[in-house]
């Protein structure tokens, strides 16, 4: 297809604002996929996507749509909505000419609106406007739209409405992708170039690579080149979605499709990199490419000691799919063998779990989550800390910690309840801006540390849901943070260490205290649990010591009796873990750190 007949777009929305809907509504319009073949959500693959209703993946597809009596290729870019996947989000965009920006017309703009769409922005993107699910009730589009007007500029009469269930709208808002997206530029004649936005492992077809051609042209059977690492593989297959995988006879400007060439590990395949072919090369690769960076460790041990193997050979199967997953070996007294992972945040480290315990039958017990805290110690050294046990005790000069800005949308009823929450967390209010007579966008300085912590669900609970959360990385900043210690008998049980600030250390400190003393069970003697800064103690609880023997209730003569008790005793032994001269059941490690 010429550039001139080529529309690359992609939707942006908030989290349920009816994205994958849409996308569905115009496969079906522009007769992608037969009414018979089509399901719900038709472009998410993963189970876990459908079950949750968010997209994790993104996704492109080629439409044909017929407009002035010419046929035009229009490519959909399916971006993922979430805060973790910003990156994908910004390599998605830097693939599009324009965007759809998708309202729900019942809830008006949230704050993944405006993350996505700042980021559309920045990447010179020419914006759409359109009020979706106006079918609903509740749905009000003369509001909506002056507010959606006032916001990136224009009438309120330029704003499209849609209702992806009903279809009301589909067909005006394609032929309004033909005339006012920007068809794509490059040079026909240079080097090739195309950028990949997206990286997918199959298991027939090994790594489905997605790529947008900026420059010239690729082949079928072509050998090409990563321009981030320079190696070269042979091109297997070259085609384009529609959006069944159909094999084309090659690439040219403008162009969005798949390449295929039998890599196993989407790491050989980066989002962000630069394909080129390996005889004529392009000597500068596009802008853009970085590597995404964990910004979340979690300890991850397997309940059953005996699933390690299991369980690392499950982590190095989902690292084919994704790239941002890292681990490495750990061990813990209280909880045995296991993995560090870092995420890109929270929902990214609850996928991977749910993956874990969901694809692969594993039954795994996770760690508090960490950020990533720098220590300054008194002999000049940086030691990057993202496990608080290998926090260099008593020789720490400073710690810093991740930063990030954070922007709330809320209704204003909610201001003050969602102000205190923030400055409890160590916010640092950075402004708030009303949207509408009654949206308020606030906007924080806070700490990660603070918002890995169930700041979310907090959020989401002081605001009966009507709030909604963006961030990004801002930096690290130095904090007056220190690491509480727990210990049973004077031996400290690791995975209950935390880095926290001081003013919280006496809270964590009692509360994690008080949990294990009614979860270990009596011994022998009597157990002190502590919970100290350094050799400081900052709280205690006592297990006072067993008295009886358990063989004492069973009088003398039933020895079966006797024998069943023994029995279940030593079953029972099997998942003790010893801490220093300490049984202690690993549920009740499972539990306190589950907070159940
Ligand atoms: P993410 O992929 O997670 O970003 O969600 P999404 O934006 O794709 O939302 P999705 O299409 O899954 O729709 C969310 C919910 O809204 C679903 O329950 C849909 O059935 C519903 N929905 C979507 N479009 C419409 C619409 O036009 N009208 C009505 N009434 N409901 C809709």
């Amino acid at each position: 297809t010429p550039a001139t007949q080529i529309r690359n777009f992609c939707i942006i929305a908030h989290i349920d604002h009816g994205k994958s809907t849409l996308a569905d509504r115009m496969l079906q319009v522009t007769g992608s996929v037969a009414d018979r073949d089509m399901r719900a959500q038709y472009l998410d693959r993963m189970d876990i996507e459908r079950e949750r209703g968010i997209t994790i993946k993104s996704q492109a597809v080629r439409m044909p749509w017929s407009a002035d009596g010419e046929t035009f290729a229009l490519n959909m870019i399916d971006t993922p909505g979430h805060v973790d996947f910003t990156y994908e989000v910004s390599r998605s965009l830097a693939a599009c000419e324009g965007a759809i920006l998708l309202v729900d017309a019942a809830q008006g703009i949230e704050a993944q609106t405006l993350a996505n769409l700042y980021l559309a922005l920045e990447n010179d993107l020419h914006i759409i406007p359109v009020l979706n699910k106006i079918d609903l009730p509740a749905a009000d589009p003369e509001k909506f739209a002056k507010e959606l007007a006032d916001l990136i500029g224009g009438s309120p009469d330029d704003v499209l409405r849609v209702s992806g269930k009903t279809g009301v709208g589909v067909e005006e808002l394609l032929d309004r992708i033909v005339q006012d997206i920007p068809a794509p530029v490059g040079d026909p004649d240079a080097p090739a170039r195309a950028m990949i936005f997206d990286s997918v492992y199959d298991s027939y077809r090994g790594v489905v690579t997605y790529v947008r051609m900026v420059d010239g042209k690729l082949n079928p059977r072509e050998r090409i080149q990563m321009m981030s690492t320079r190696a070269m593989h042979d091109l297997l297959e070259i085609g384009v979605s529609s959006p069944e995988p159909i094999p084309s006879n090659g690439l040219g400007v403008g162009e969005v499709g798949y390449l295929i060439t039998g890599v196993k590990d989407v790491r050989q395949s980066k989002v962000g990199d630069t394909v080129t072919t390996a005889r004529g090369a392009a000597t500068e690769a596009l802008a853009g490419y970085t590597d995404p960076k964990p910004m979340v460790f979690s300890g991850i041990y397997p309940i059953d000691g005996s699933d390690y193997a299991d369980l690392r050979e499950a982590l190095d199967k989902l690292k084919l799919s994704d790239a941002s997953l890292q681990y490495e070996p750990e061990t813990s007294v209280a909880l045995g063998f296991g993995f560090r992972c870092g995420f890109l945040g929270l929902l990214h480290l609850e996928i991977i779990t749910e993956r874990l315990s969901r694809e692969f039958g594993l039954d795994l017990i996770t760690t508090a989550p960490s950020v990533i805290y720098e220590v300054l110690t008194d002999t000049g050294e940086t030691v990057i800390v993202t496990n608080p046990s290998e926090y260099p005790d008593g020789r720490v000069a400073s710690v810093s910690e991740p930063m990030v800005k954070t922007a709330i949308l809320l209704p204003k009823d909610y201001v003050g309840t969602v102000m205190e929450l923030c400055q409890s967390r160590r916010g640092a209010l950075l402004g708030m801006e009303y949207f509408s007579e009654e949206r308020v966008e606030l906007r924080y300085r806070m700490p990660l540390g603070e918002i890995v912590f169930d700041f979310f669900d907090q959020l989401k609970s002081k605001t009966q849901g009507y709030a909604s959360l963006d961030y990004e990385p801002d930096g690290q900043q130095e904090g007056d943070l220190v690491k509480v210690d727990v210990l049973l008998q004077g031996d400290k049980v690791d995975a209950f260490s935390a880095i926290v600030h001081r003013e919280k250390a006496y809270a964590y400190g009692t509360m994690m205290a008080e949990r294990l003393r009614k979860l270990i069970p009596r011994q022998n003697f009597e157990v002190p649990i502590q919970a100290a800064i350094g050799a400081r103690i900052i709280a205690r609880e006592t297990i006072r010591a067993l008295r009886k023997d358990v063989l004492a209730k069973c009088y003398g003569g039933d020895i079966s009796r006797k024998r069943k008790l023994l029995e279940k005793q030593k079953e029972g032994k099997k998942r003790m873990k010893m801490v220093g001269r300490v049984e202690v059941p690993q549920e009740a490690f499972i539990a306190a750190l589950s907070g159940d």
